[in-house]
């Protein structure tokens, strides 16, 4: 018999302790060996968690009783689950976290801890998608060209109910708190971070990349508006909140930000809570992954997944390496990023505005794809919306600068990049 113990129980370690319970046996005959949870660890004692397993508030109780094999953490935060996922490891424990906050930073050294102990991660990284099992195992003869994800179920959320319905940000919001899918933070969600501590995990696994949330690129979705939306039907896009990883010939871009990507991809059509995986192999060409990224239930099937593996005998080291990648992929700098741009404006609308902002773009020799001007009811300002071609990050973000300066662009310049 194998004993579990779950350092919190919330939705996700309720879902799992529930699970373990219920397919019981289907879980023995797959592992070979039953399951059980032995105890359960919560801040709040007095809270209802609709199990049936003993509770206390104590992780001692876990990380230190000898009984316990595997111990599953579903705390949330980083400081705290890292000094117990390192006590449970030290103290010879397996481990299986679905705590992406705490691997984005701390991946590298809970590795090293870990040794041949096991460490998984499964529910981490697009809640019930078994995308780590796939770049680490089912992929594992390519080198990766690129992957390109929706790996935040609640933005997808927003996005999708403010394109399609023209719902309102804040109330959107409010409800995808309600059903359960956004982060006890929600500036987490919206602000990309989230998406980037998944996008971080990934690129471990792909590239063997040892970065952190501020060394990339992170933008969240708090300035799309309705402007950008009607742009983007018209021009044949959807806006998606991407984690990307991509292979140039300089090294790793690493991503994550609202963008536009062609309405005919298989990533546009992917709504509400749902997140999806698109990856590039040399060999396999392209892949994709598709399902519930965030709730209870999907989250605690990865977390289970993990759990099972443990029990067969899986050894494998989290990241995939056995030995470090002799040929390490350097991280890009933002500023070398190379994509397409879509830019937002209000200038005034008066002859020559327009010679004055393409003059500006020509001095940083960036080039207008496409043009789109709309005009403001109530005043004598009108809406300049355009895309340009490839050019380098460093390139748009001076060219911004400059068109701001000039007199006839009032406001903010807002820009969404564009993936073809
Ligand atoms: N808040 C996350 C999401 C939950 O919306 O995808 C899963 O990580």
């Amino acid at each position: 018999m194998v004993k579990i113990g779950i350092l919190g129980v919330g939705t996700v370690g309720a879902s799992v302790a529930n699970i373990l319970e219920t397919n019981a046996d289907i879980l023995e005959a797959r592992a070979g060996k039953k399951i059980v949870v032995k105890s359960g660890v919560v801040k709040n004692l007095s809270k209802d968690r609709g199990v049936s397993i003993k509770l206390s508030d104590n992780p001692s109780d876990i990380i230190d009783d000898p009984e316990i094999d595997i111990v599953v953490e579903l705390m949330g935060g980083v400081e705290e689950p890292y000094r117990l996922v390192k006590q449970a490891l030290e103290n010879g424990k397996a481990v299986v976290t679905a705590n992406k906050a705490l691997l984005a930073y701390h991946r590298y050294e809970l590795q090293e801890i870990a040794g041949n102990t096991p460490l998984m991660y499964e529910a981490s990284t697009a809640g019930g998608i078994p995308i780590i099992g796939a770049l680490r195992n089912g992929l594992t003869a390519n080198h990766i060209e690129s992957i390109q994800g929706i790996m935040n179920g609640t933005t997808n959320y927003m996005l999708t109910k403010m394109i399609n319905e023209g719902a309102l940000y804040d109330d959107i919001l409010k409800e995808a708190q309600a059903l359960g899918y956004a982060e006890a933070d929600p500036t987490f969600d919206v602000g990309g971070f989230d998406a980037s501590h998944k996008l971080l995990i990934l690129a471990s696994i792909a590239y063997g990349i040892d970065a952190k949330p501020e060394d990339i690129l992170i933008e969240g979705i708090e300035n799309i508006n309705q402007t950008d939306v009607a742009f983007a039907k018209e021009f044949g896009y959807e806006i998606k909140l991407l984690g990307i990883a991509k292979k140039v010939k300089e090294g790793v871009e690493l991503r994550v930000h609202p963008t536009m990507i062609p309405a005919s991809s298989m990533i546009a059509k992917v709504d509400g809570v749902m997140n999806a995986v698109s990856v590039v192999g040399d060999n396999v060409g392209e892949t994709m992954y598709y399902g519930a990224g965030a709730g209870g239930e999907a989250t605690a099937s990865a977390v289970i997944a993990d759990i099972v593996d443990i029990v067969r005998g899986n050894q494998d080291p989290m990241l995939g390496y056995k030995k470090p990648l002799e040929t390490g992929m350097e991280l890009l700098f933002e500023s070398e990023i190379v994509t397409n741009y879509y830019l937002r404006m209000s200038v005034i609308d008066q002859s020559g505005v327009l010679a004055k902002i393409t003059k500006a773009l020509e001095t940083f020799n960036i080039s207008i794809e496409s043009m789109l001007q709309k005009p403001h009811r109530d005043d004598e300002l009108v809406k300049l919306l355009f895309t340009t071609h490839a050019c380098q990050e460093e390139k748009i973000q001076e060219a911004m600068i400059a068109l701001k300066k000039l007199n006839c662009v009032h406001g903010e310049i807002a820009m969404i990049r564009i993936e073809k």
